[in-house]
């Protein structure tokens, strides 16, 4: 049998959402058939639209069953018809937000609720979302008949629960991920909390609960999760080494998730590299509760600090690549949680405000996340130049009508030349332009971008730099390449004689072509070229320049990136631990399905694969084969395949005898 199990199958860890005219279809569809809420489309882009979520990073939100569904198992109607149109249109995943729980599953022994869970997985179901399930073993939401029982009775409670909950859902592709363990560590001492879980049955049973969980579905993430482990702190130290033991004895946990009950300004500085290092343990990470809460009654400048910290939130989450994505505990403020539960008086905590208006917080998690208003910004003013010397100039200008992420400033050389290339980028109305020839003619336009994309360039402005004094620098050597990847090279020079402002860098595509451009400057006599194509010859040359102007240009250097058809066209990267690895395996084009053989250690069991087949299903000498939807790769396309294995004691690290170290 194929060891790549089904979930693995339908779900690599960065699962691809629907596409949202398809999600809205689906959603018609479901309304239609259901007499359900009517879906219309927002007039801006929604949050699920974002690029990064495109790309597989999901969005969510903590559903309220009653609002959603009335409670209903079928779940064509809610209590709250926009709170149910926002849910269908903006988001792409779904955690229950109390009806997963064990007191409403299973309020009295063996007599089982899941009627306001179903109606949350049919919603998603109908709306193209993922739903994590929330939470099988935690201290609080448990009924009385649990605490009270014995060690034996109670941790064969816990695993009657799990096979019954977990159990109901695990052929359903729609359930993708459990809160396996809730909040299991204390507040003040980084010690597991003094539960009736910890007193009855001792720190055993978070394995427990983990393995309970693994048995009754092969394939789910099983997340701990927990609050106030946000940035680095006692008790995320303490969570990180839970984790750490569990993974070491073997325990099934592939997931952490951070609650994300945050405060105004005060989102952890350590956040990302808090979500880095759980990640670097071979786990997936995710934020899982996210609110941000305001003292009360907030104004509109705590509004735009939280807009603000929402976006730093987010974009933690996006560097992290292990980080699947972020669910929001809620959508309105007048729906939440807060402040009637929690933290005195303070609320104002999501993305729509209680009348359901989009507050800044949603702007900039939707900008945040690659999507944003689906206008691109004005056209800026024509740069004026000033400070013109021999080698450079600072430009200014107008600024854009609408949102800016940045201005691009693109630069010709001569005076009526269109070949422009882009020389920088600028986050403010102003750019100096460096490096520059004497005596040289220069034309620059700018443009202007957000996540919708760019304005038109503004009109054109020509500027001569002034007489150089001096002499200009003499020709450097032709560079050597060194370190030749599939998509990197390093240049070496000899240095010009002279005074050296810089070294410009240029490259041509194609073994005889000389339609040259700069790639990049240095004030060394190396370079470091990325971002290239595999199986690709490429041409460079160097020049000089200081302030009398350029020197004249080295000789050309070929160079060739490693991959291609044959051998190699493939690196990995392995991220391993003491008894076990994650290993990542990129596969460029041109392909038309690819076989890629590979050995891993004696005793090794690989627990978890994506994006690949993996054969046979024991032994050293393994095969990864592509699946359907990614054995076809053009030229500068690629595919990353991957997966997590045990090796017990210490064991070798696997070889991909194809494919380059990354
Ligand atoms: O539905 C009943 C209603 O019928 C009854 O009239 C009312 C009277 O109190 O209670 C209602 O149930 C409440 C439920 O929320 C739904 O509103 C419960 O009392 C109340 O305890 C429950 O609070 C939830 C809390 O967890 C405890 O389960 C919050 O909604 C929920 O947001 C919160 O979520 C937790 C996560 O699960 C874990 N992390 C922290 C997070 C915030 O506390």
């Amino acid at each position: 049998m194929l060891e790549t199990a089904r979930k693995a199958l339908d779900k690599p860890p960065r699962w691809r959402p629907r596409p949202r005219s398809v999600a809205l279809w689906l959603a018609a569809v479901a309304a239609g058939a259901m007499g359900a809420v009517a879906i219309s489309a927002p007039a801006q882009a929604a949050l699920r639209d974002g690029a990064a979520i495109q790309q597989g990073r999901f969005i969510g939100f903590a559903a309220n069953a009653q609002l959603l569904c009335n409670n209903q198992a079928s779940c064509t109607s809610g209590s709250n018809a926009t709170y149910r149109n926002i849910a269908a249109t903006e988001f792409n995943q779904v955690t229950p937000e109390n009806v997963m729980k064990w007191e409403t599953i299973e309020q009295n022994d063996d007599q089982y609720n899941f009627g306001p869970a179903d109606g949350i997985v049919a919603f998603a179901q109908a709306n193209g979302m993922k739903v994590h399930g929330h939470t099988l073993v935690w201290h609080s939401q448990t009924p009385g008949y649990v605490q009270g029982l014995s060690a034996a009775a109670m941790r064969a409670e816990m695993q009657e629960h799990i096979q019954a909950l977990v159990g109901r859902y695990a052929n359903n592709p729609t359930v993708v991920s459990w809160d396996v363990v809730n909040e299991a560590i204390s507040d003040s001492n980084g010690q597991l909390r003094q539960s009736f879980w910890l007193n009855t049955l001792g720190p055993s049973y978070i394995a427990d609960a983990f393995r309970f969980a693994r048995q009754a579905d092969p394939d789910a993430d099983l997340c701990i999760n927990d609050y106030g482990i946000d940035g680095i702190n006692t008790k995320s130290n303490a969570m990180y080494n839970l984790v750490q033991s569990l993974i070491n004895d073997n325990v099934p946990i592939t997931c952490v998730g951070f609650q994300g009950h945050l405060q105004l300004n005060q989102i952890p500085s350590t956040l990302q590299q808090n979500l880095q290092r759980f990640a670097d343990l071979g786990l997936k990470v995710r934020i899982t509760e996210l609110d941000i809460r305001i003292p009360l009654p907030s104004d509109q400048n705590e509004l735009q600090q939280q807009a603000q910290n929402y976006a730093t939130v987010v974009n933690a989450c996006l560097a992290v690549a292990a980080c699947q994505g972020i669910t929001l505990w809620g959508i309105d403020d007048g729906n939440s949680w807060l402040p009637n539960s929690c933290c005195g008086n303070e609320g104002d905590a999501l993305l729509w405000n209680a009348n359901f208006q989009q507050k800044p917080a949603y702007a900039a998690v939707n900008t945040a996340l690659g999507g944003g208003t689906g206008q691109v910004p004005g056209t800026p003013g024509t740069p004026t130049a000033t400070n013109v010397t021999a080698s450079s100039v600072t430009l200014t200008w107008t600024a854009s009508s609408g949102t800016v992420t940045n201005y691009q400033i693109e630069r010709a050389t001569g005076a009526t030349s269109t070949n422009f290339t882009q020389v920088g980028t600028s986050t403010t109305t102003t750019f100096t332009d460096t490096g520059l020839a004497a005596n040289t003619t220069y034309r620059y336009r700018v443009r202007a971008v957000n996540s919708a994309g760019a304005s038109p360039y503004s009109a054109i402005v020509n500027v001569t730099t002034t007489g150089g004094t001096g002499q200009v620098p003499g020709t450097p050597g032709t560079p050597t390449a060194t370190n030749v990847t599939a998509s990197s090279v390093t240049l070496s020079w000899t240095a010009s004689s002279g005074t050296v402002t810089n070294y410009q860098i240029e490259r041509a595509t194609g073994a005889t072509s000389t339609n040259f451009t700069q790639v990049g400057t240095s004030t060394t006599t190396t370079f470091t070229d990325t971002g290239l194509a595999a199986n690709t010859t490429y041409r460079y040359r160097v020049r000089a320049v200081n302030s009398a102007g350029p020197s004249s240009y080295s000789g050309i250097t070929n160079v060739t990136t490693s991959g291609g058809s044959t051998g190699g066209n493939c690196t990995y990267r392995i991220d391993a631990w003491n008894d076990g690895y994650v290993a990542y395996v990129t596969v460029f084009g041109p392909r038309s399905g690819w076989s890629m053989p590979f050995t891993i250690g004696a005793n090794n069991t690989i627990i978890n694969s994506w994006n690949a087949i993996i054969s046979p299903s024991s032994g050293t000498n393994r095969t990864a084969t592509n699946m359907s939807y990614n054995g076809n790769l053009s030229a500068g396309q690629s595919t990353q395949w991957g997966f997590q294995s045990t090796r017990p004691a210490g064991g070798p690290l696997p070889t991909f005898p194809d494919c380059t170290p990354e």
